[in-house]
């Protein structure tokens, strides 16, 4: 009743905006000021410094759009990274950077091919972290000396293999910010998370005692193990620079505020420590249209599956022959009439050069490979967001990359994923729990299983509906790189308010208290403070006693009664003997 009145109160005084409006006309009653929305910037320029030794293209996008956002905010940003990408960039040419050497072809590293053929496992990260490692100094150097040219108030540190990038922070007492795409390095926190590089599953919930007692505490401590070499070796190499010792491999991620480029719905949920922010979906927003070609050949199929391995990593011929005979499977039986191809990475001289149809049709390759097979559209570059956006295209197979993944959940575009290496292992496994995809291995391809997922993939309607869902949560949190470039500025400003100049003229700041307002107290509080060991430990003991203490008084109990009984009974029969003999 009474909630019922105040809700009619309610009802009637703002949906009558009239009087609202009336009363703000007038100016005189309400006694309301506007609430000042300038947020504190102080006039001297601000300069970013962002760092990243992968460089180039899907990898450093997300990034860069945050920039962008600060350079429209009167932030000076200079990217220091290998490759020459902001000037030839259409979005980000505004971005000066700074080249840092070769952007390097992964054909090119040691071990890649080894990773990318074979199951791919954590010792296969720790392995090429080696190659990173024995170019710290050099690294370090690099970025020392973008530092000298823009002498940066606050570093904004890629995450991925970034060390250098990080401890110049530290060394110079700057404050950093740190960005990732993936989850994967923060997990040990949370117990049932883990993932398929460690021979586990992303989401524990439903897994044996055995599996998740290897997954929480066999499998993080072979890592440690596997990775101690690098750390000896990474540190070593620190103290020649200067910097000071740091024994957890995963590098500065416990006092270092990171972005996320990820969201709740696709990641598992769990509670995140505060100094680690969920900020994506990050995209940017405008997007490349289609090609004139591109446009006739979607608006002409309408039941396109898009395939597109990334631009980084590559399988094998074997592997990239399934996938064609497949599409072409898949044409034939009319599930499909039309495939895009792009980012192709096969080496052509290795394909047949003929494929048979399950039918007997022949296809010569170089009529598939010149774009004369009327149902084939092979692109080495294509615009992804707009075949994704197109409403012709059913499936999108892809390896499972965190900027493709995105920008499918956003499109809502039923995924067939193929990881690679990586977090892509992880995502595939991500996305087929979250209900829009079906992944499919790398070492066990088959055109049967392809050409049945496919089929589940389009007539099956839950697919696209998880799909939908999913692009909900992905727009709407797509507005948070806003927040992104948000925090960036709160920690530039509490350096500013907390910061102490030194005879440079330079502000300084303590890295390890500035965020303090982020860091959880039970890090400071010791393992078994911190995790309430000492109380749960004392309540199951208090426990203990209690149903011990209980129990054995029941027993007591019991007995004492039993007795009592049992020569009452005896008395009462003797009684009554006595009485039949009277
Ligand atoms: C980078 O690319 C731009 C645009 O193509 C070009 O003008 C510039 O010379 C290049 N810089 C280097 C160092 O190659
Ligand atoms: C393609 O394969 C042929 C034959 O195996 C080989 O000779 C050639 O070097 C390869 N090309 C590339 C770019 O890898």
């Amino acid at each position: 009743m009474h909630f019922k009145l105040w809700y009619l109160i309610f009802i009637i005084f703002f949906t009558n905006t009239n009087f609202i409006v009336k009363i703000n006309a007038e100016g005189k009653n309400n006694g309301f000021i506007q609430r000042k929305l300038g947020l504190y910037i102080s006039d001297r320029p601000k300069n970013i410094l962002v760092g990243s030794v992968i460089g180039g293209g899907s990898h450093l996008n997300p990034m860069l759009e945050i920039c962008k956002i600060l350079e429209d905010r009167g932030y000076k940003v200079t990217l220091a990274a290998p490759g020459n990408f902001t000037a030839k960039s259409t979005l980000y040419h505004s971005i000066p950077q700074i080249i840092t050497g070769e952007r390097r072809d992964t054909y090119k590293l040691p071990g890649y091919n080894k990773a990318f053929f074979n199951k791919y496992t954590f010792k296969n990260l720790v392995d090429s972290r080696k190659d990173t490692n024995e170019r710290y100094i050099k690294t370090f150097n690099n970025y020392l000396q973008a530092y000298k040219e823009t002498y940066a108030d606050l570093l904004f540190c890629d995450y991925s293999a970034n060390d250098a990038c990080f401890d110049l922070a530290w060394k110079l007492k700057k404050p950093v910010v740190g960005f990732a795409s993936t989850t994967v390095y923060f997990t040990p926190p949370h117990p049932f998370i883990s993932d398929p590089m460690m021979n586990c599953n992303v989401n524990m919930e439903h897994e044996s005692f055995y599996n998740r007692f290897i997954c929480a505490l066999v499998q993080p401590l072979r890592i440690s193990w596997y990775f101690r070499k690098n750390l000896e070796y990474l540190n070593s190499k620190r103290a020649e620079v200067g910097v000071n010792k740091h024994d957890d491999f995963r590098g500065r991620i416990t006092n270092t505020l990171f972005l996320i480029d990820t969201f709740f719905g696709f990641e598992i949920s769990s509670a995140w420590n505060p100094i680690h922010q969920e900020i994506g979906p990050i995209l940017p927003d405008t997007y490349p249209g289609l090609s004139p070609d591109l446009e006739l050949f979607l608006s002409t199929h309408p039941r396109t599956m898009y395939i597109a391995l990334g631009t980084y990593v590559y399988t094998t011929t074997n592997n990239y022959v399934i996938l064609l005979q497949s599409a072409l499977e898949l044409i034939n039986h009319n599930i499909l009439d039309g495939v895009i191809w792009a980012t192709v990475k096969f080496n052509e001289s290795e394909l047949p050069s003929t494929f048979t149809l399950s039918t007997g049709d022949v296809i010569p390759t170089s009529n598939l490979l010149d774009n004369l097979y009327p149902h084939i559209h092979i692109t080495k570059f294509a615009p992804q967001f707009a075949i994704l956006s197109h409403e012709n295209t059913k499936v999108f197979l892809s390896h499972g990359g965190i900027g493709s993944s995105h920008e499918s959940m956003y499109t809502a575009t039923p995924m067939l994923v193929l990881p690679i290496a990586f977090d892509q292992p992880g995502n595939a496994e991500r996305l087929e729990l979250s209900g829009m995809a079906l992944k499919l291995s790398k070492l066990d391809l088959k055109i049967d299983d392809i050409e049945s997922k496919v089929i589940k993939l389009m007539n099956e309607k839950r697919f696209k509906m998880n799909a939908k869902r999913m692009q909900t949560l992905a727009k709407f949190n797509s507005k948070r790189k806003y927040r992104g470039a948000d925090l960036i500025e709160i920690v530039m400003n509490l350096a500013e308010q907390e910061g102490v100049r030194n005879e440079n003229n330079e502000l300084e700041v303590d890295n390890d208290v500035l965020l303090r307002h982020w860091i959880t107290p039970d890090s400071r509080m010791g393992l078994i403070r911190g995790k309430y060991l000492d109380v749960f430990g004392a309540a199951v003991i208090i426990g203990i006693t209690l149903i011990g203490g209980f129990g054995y008084g029941s027993y007591k109990i019991i007995r004492f009664a039993f007795k009592r009984w049992f020569s009452k009974g005896k008395d009462a029969r003797e009684n009554s003997s006595k009485h039949k003999n009277e």
